[in-house]
């Protein structure tokens, strides 16, 4: 996806997330921890790929914690890493840690000292992709994998189109991410840094708004950076005229899973 906003102004995306993360520090959690796909979380989707036996795990872009509590074992280190102050602040009211403050792409992280690298969204957000791969690699022993999940485009249902397609009216935009739609190239790049690609997977999963705060909630936690208030505020209003009409209103969430070896 382009870096641009579409006007002349080339948008910079590390002051956008620094400013969105200091003041909605927890949304991503909020939401995704409300999303469900049968009996799961995209938090426990993820934390289905990690072997039993993983010790030492690094949690990249870790935000408020979430993959940290859902991996937490007796005998294994889950290492959250996030570049936000506020994110880690909240992740240490939540659990234990260690919680590290670092840029993703520049681990304080021995070589080959990892077992397992998770990361929900990290790899749609941190840029670029090549070069947060290569640190993957640079800090997984050999043998150990990559687990991440991402949003994703599909799968979508007749249904979800129509009320995402509504949503996007009224934003005049579509929800976007710093790095590539679908992780464009993500094939030829784990190959370029040498890990082995042994699953991509997808499941929909489903955030059920019932109140006006719901619909809210979910607006807020889009990254919309050229998007003005008041567009938000039209989707939110046509989603609580939907809830005038349904006692709730499906928000389908497309995720996708990917693992890799090293
Ligand atoms: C969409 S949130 C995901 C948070 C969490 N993993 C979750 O799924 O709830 C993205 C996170 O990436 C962090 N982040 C952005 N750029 C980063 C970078 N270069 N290195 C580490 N973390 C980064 C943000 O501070 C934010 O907490």
């Amino acid at each position: 996806m382009s870096g641009r906003d579409g006007g002349d102004e080339p948008l910079d995306w590390k002051a956008f997330l620094a400013d969105f993360h200091r003041a909605r520090a927890g949304v991503a959690e909020a939401v995704l921890s409300r999303a469900t796909a049968g009996d799961h979380s995209p938090y426990r989707w993820l934390g289905r790929a990690v072997s039993a036996d993983a010790e030492t795990i690094v949690d990249l872009a870790a935000g408020s914690g979430p993959m940290s509590r859902e991996l937490a074992r007796p005998g294994r280190t889950v290492v959250g890493v996030d570049v936000s102050e506020a994110e880690l602040a909240l992740a240490a009211e939540r659990g234990p840690g260690p919680w590290v403050r670092a840029d993703a792409l520049r681990l304080p992280v021995r070589d080959g000292s990892v077992d397992v690298v998770t990361s929900s969204m990290g790899l749609v957000v941190v840029r670029p992709l090549d070069d947060l791969l290569a640190e993957v690699t640079r800090v997984l022993r050999p043998g150990g994998v990559l687990a991440a999940i991402a949003p994703a485009v599909r799968p979508l249902g007749p249904a979800d189109l129509l009320t995402l397609g509504q949503i996007s009216r009224r934003l005049r935009a579509k929800p976007r991410f710093p790095g590539p739609v679908e992780l464009a190239g993500f094939h030829k790049a784990l190959e370029a840094v040498g890990l082995t690609r042994v699953e991509d997977k997808r499941e929909r999963y489903r955030f059920t708004i019932r109140t006006r705060e719901d619909a809210e909630l979910v607006m807020s936690a889009l990254y919309l950076p050229t998007t003005r208030r008041s567009r938000v505020e039209a989707a939110v209003e046509y989603l609580e005229d939907r809830l005038e009409r349904a006692e709730s209103v499906e928000i389908a969430i497309p995720m996708r899973r990917v693992v890799a070896i090293k």
